[in-house]
């Protein structure tokens, strides 16, 4: 039977889907998954990049999406990798993040979350403050052996609650409110 759903979460990140769909479920939302590499434009800004993620992926999908752009900003990096994080994990991976630093181990990471329609065009954003462990910690995707949440001891890999303190969870509880009450803002 074939199921349907409120909107698309477009990505090529089965990951990034299955836990924005866990955490959507969780406001009622029905998310689903339309696999596509989205191309990105280089760029300094996250919400840029996103904006125009989630125009391709509309004009793509044909229907309501969601699209995902995260950065990892390490303090004593000035803010590297940033909005290259995903070609500095596929390039010098978590070891090489490792090698780079010494003392100062504060970090932060950034979601933003881009809804696009034939009408539309909004992003939310949050970020999670943090510390970059002295070594992998846990089996997870990219970052998360590395990242340890702010007031917590374990990195996201070790930790069975990320999905309710995350980046994500935190940008996505944003999109959800609006989400939620948009035709209330459209009236305003
Ligand atoms: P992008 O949004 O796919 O460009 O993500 C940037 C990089 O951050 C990619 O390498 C992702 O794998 C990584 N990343 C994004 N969110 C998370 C997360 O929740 N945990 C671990 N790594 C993440």
């Amino acid at each position: 039977m074939q199921q349907s759903f409120d909107l698309f979460f477009a990505s090529s990140n089965r990951h990034k889907y299955q836990e924005a769909k866990k955490i959507l479920d969780s406001f009622g939302i029905k998310l689903g998954f339309f696999k596509f590499d989205l191309e990105e434009i280089q760029s300094n800004s996250l919400k840029n990049i996103a904006s125009k993620k989630a125009k391709d992926a509309f004009s793509k999908c044909k229907k309501p999406v969601i699209i995902e752009d995260d950065g990892l900003f390490i303090n004593s990096l000035d803010g590297f990798p940033g909005p290259y994080s995903s070609y500095v994990f596929k390039t010098i991976g978590n070891t090489g993040i490792l090698n780079l630093l010494k003392n100062n181990r504060k970090a932060k990471f950034v979601s933003i979350i881009s809804y696009c329609d034939k009408k539309i065009l909004q992003s939310f954003d949050a970020k999670l403050d943090g510390t970059i462990s002295h070594l992998q910690k846990g089996k997870g995707w990219g970052y998360d052996p590395i990242f340890i949440p702010k007031n917590t001891r374990k990195t996201f890999a070790e930790m069975n609650n990320k999905n309710e303190l995350s980046h994500r969870y935190k940008a996505l509880k944003k999109f959800s409110n609006w989400y939620l009450h948009r035709q209330e803002y459209n009236d305003q």
